[in-house]
């Protein structure tokens, strides 16, 4: 069953014109539901009128601190959810909240590596200020270098954490604003200030980023990278990784916006059968109990399993937070995405439920495993 509680908003803080940081409050009985893993993140289930709406929102907090957790927040024009987060909610109001989760975390293999470098985009930011500030407190031997993109200084999230860093760690932390839209003053009485933070122009690039590791002087062979942004600018980082023979295992990267097809990867796991003719029975097991539902072959487990009123875990519905992950036990299932899986729980039969349709006319699957 999802496991939701409802935690007490604490603070709001306003970061830029269109963007929070909300602080929850976690009371002494549930630490331990939302102790968590820099990086990760929680999903919210968020009254919208009449509707009630989840979106997953990374950790910007570090796990040091205690009784809170807190997320930053920009507002989607006409999306659903941020709007609410940035202009209704108040101090007080109750939210409902999934513990944290997520594999894009500082992994013990990073732990062991002298220098991490970052790679942000707008709200990408927020997993990555959690990640910096925990190596930051916590690893006096390793050195962080982070590398975030907006339009200009006014769209940058948590300018203030950055700040706090280059001046309490200066020989352990730098960073490269990049804006693609810098203010420039137009015409002598144009009351447009200009750019007052240091920055690179553009947007961050397979060269551009090429060109920052090399001016930075980072030991591109043994650091570990974490990438969080718009789609294309994260493609364009894994190119330019790859292409300096940075190996996969050192590349973190993580999805949360809708995914461009050439982002996704599909995947066949299972035992193919010979019956299969576009609909099969699925037996869930959830929370120790058993229950069959038919699925067409154009429908998604989870889709499918909602839709009977089996209360199946789940977020994003995208193939990016994970939530939905439960292991195929028999028969076989097609995702249209599978990338933010860990290529070791693939490996185990796990699949995103929200990403999978049936392709034998039987096929079990166990989200308690
Ligand atoms: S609900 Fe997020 S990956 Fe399936």
């Amino acid at each position: 069953m999802a496991d939701f509680h409802s935690l007490q908003v604490s603070r709001i803080d306003r970061l830029t014109d269109q963007a929070v940081k909300v602080t929850l409050d976690i009371p002494n009985e549930l630490a331990d539901n939302f102790s968590f893993l820099p990086g990760q993140y929680i999903t919210l289930d968020v009254a919208v009128g009449e509707e009630k709406v989840r979106r997953s929102y990374s950790l910007c907090s570090a796990p040091s601190i205690q009784g809170s957790i807190s997320v930053g927040v920009k507002e989607i024009p006409n999306g659903q959810v941020s709007p609410v987060l940035n202009r209704q909610i108040k101090v007080g109001d109750s939210i409902e909240c999934m513990p944290p989760m997520g594999n894009f975390t500082w992994t013990k293999e990073a732990q062991g590596s002298a220098h991490v470098v970052l790679i942000g985009g707008g709200s990408g930011i927020t997993p990555l200020l959690s990640i910096a500030t925990t190596i930051l407190e916590s690893n006096e031997s390793s050195k962080v270098s982070l590398m975030y993109g907006n339009k200009n200084g006014d769209s940058i999230m948590f300018l203030e954490d950055i700040q706090a860093f280059e001046q309490q760690y200066p020989s352990r932390f730098e960073v490269i604003h990049v804006f693609d839209q810098p203010r420039k003053k137009k015409g002598l009485f144009s009351s447009k200030t200009m750019e007052n933070i240091a920055h690179k122009e553009g947007l961050i690039s397979k060269s551009l980023l090429l060109g920052m590791l090399n001016s930075m002087n980072i030991p591109v062979e043994a650091a570990h990278f974490y990438i969080c942004g718009p789609s294309p600018m994260m493609r364009s980082c894994q190119q330019a990784l790859k292409s300096i023979e940075v190996v996969d295992e050192r590349i973190h990267v993580e999805f949360f916006t809708e995914k461009s097809d050439e982002d996704k990867a599909a995947a066949l796991l299972g035992d193919a059968d010979e019956a299969f003719e576009g609909k099969a029975m699925v037996q869930i097991q959830l929370d120790g109990n058993s229950q069959s539902i038919e699925v067409e072959e154009r429908d998604t487990v989870l889709n499918a399993a909602l839709d009977n009123g089996i209360d199946a875990p789940y977020a994003c519905m995208v193939g990016a937070c994970t939530t939905c992950k439960a292991k195929l036990v028999k028969g076989q299932i097609e995702m249209d995405d599978q990338t933010a899986l860990l290529p070791k729980e693939v490996e185990e039969g796990y699949i995103l439920t929200c990403q999978s349709h049936p392709k034998s006319s039987y096929i079990e699957v166990d989200y308690d495993a």
